[in-house]
């Protein structure tokens, strides 16, 4: 579904990005690794176009999309929930969901199956999104990325700071969106048991390289646990 090959990507002078390749499949969980500031979020930001790639080149379903601009991609299926979440405080839950269809024609109805994801969006539905719990906004903001039907989605640290009841829906959620094998799944996390468990294939980067990868199934026997506690 989507295929990164050879990025390289700088902030002024530090060259953060070096080389970095990867292909995500369909009905595939692929999880990147890696502590902090090893540049998984500045790879994500790369392929959403939220900062512009310096050389390499990115392919969604074989349309290369390199010097696309994010709502370019969004409109040809990425969907992305940022690191932090990002959803708009002031706004209600209903509104930040339409924010999820803005670049769909006309008034596109929220899809009800998010509801079916996240019981509490539907019960939480006119409160402001800042006054949710920290795991409800990451619940809101993965709904917002799915309203508009992508056809690969990318997370970024989702339980970043999320407590281990919500940690477990949201898994479940990423689990049964891959197996439905209509999706390709990107998922970057420093928690390595989250991690292990949704993987279908591995990535784990080190300053801005990636240093190893495989089968999700083989993460423990081939050392990842240990790379990642280093
Ligand atoms: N806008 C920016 N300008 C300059 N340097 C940046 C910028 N954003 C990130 N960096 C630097 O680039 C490197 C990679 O950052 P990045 O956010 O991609 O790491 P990360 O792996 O996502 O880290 P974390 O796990 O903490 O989220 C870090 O050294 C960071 O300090
Ligand atoms: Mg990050």
């Amino acid at each position: 579904m989507l295929k990164a090959d050879g990025l390289n990507q700088y902030y002024g002078g530090s060259h953060i990005l070096r080389g970095v390749s990867l292909e995500a499949r369909l009905g595939e969980v692929t999880v990147i690794l890696g502590r902090n500031g090893v540049g998984k979020t500045t790879l994500l930001k790369s392929l959403m176009g939220v900062v512009p790639v310096k050389t390499g080149s990115v392919t969604l379903d074989g349309t290369d999309i390199t010097r696309d601009v994010p709502y370019e991609r969004v409109r040809q299926g990425m969907g992305y929930v940022p690191q932090g979440r990002e959803i708009f405080g002031r706004l209600t839950v209903e509104e930040n969901l339409r924010m999820g269809l803005a670049y769909k024609p006309g008034r596109t109805p929220i899809p009800a199956e998010l509801f079916e994801l996240f019981p509490i969006l539907k019960q939480f539905m006119h409160r402001r999104g800042g006054d949710l719990s920290g795991g409800q906004q990451q619940q809101l903001a993965i709904a917002r990325a799915l309203a508009a039907g992508p056809k690969l989605l990318i997370l970024d640290e989702p339980t970043e700071g999320i407590q281990p009841s919500i940690i477990k829906d949201i898994g479940r959620v990423i689990r049964m969106l891959a197996d439905r094998k209509t999706m390709a799944i990107i998922l970057v996390e420093q928690y390595y048991d989250f991690a292990a468990e949704l993987a279908d294939q591995y990535l784990v980067m080190e300053r801005g390289e990636v240093i190893q990868r495989g089968r999700g199934a083989d993460m423990e026997a081939e050392g990842v646990r240990q790379l990642m506690s280093i």
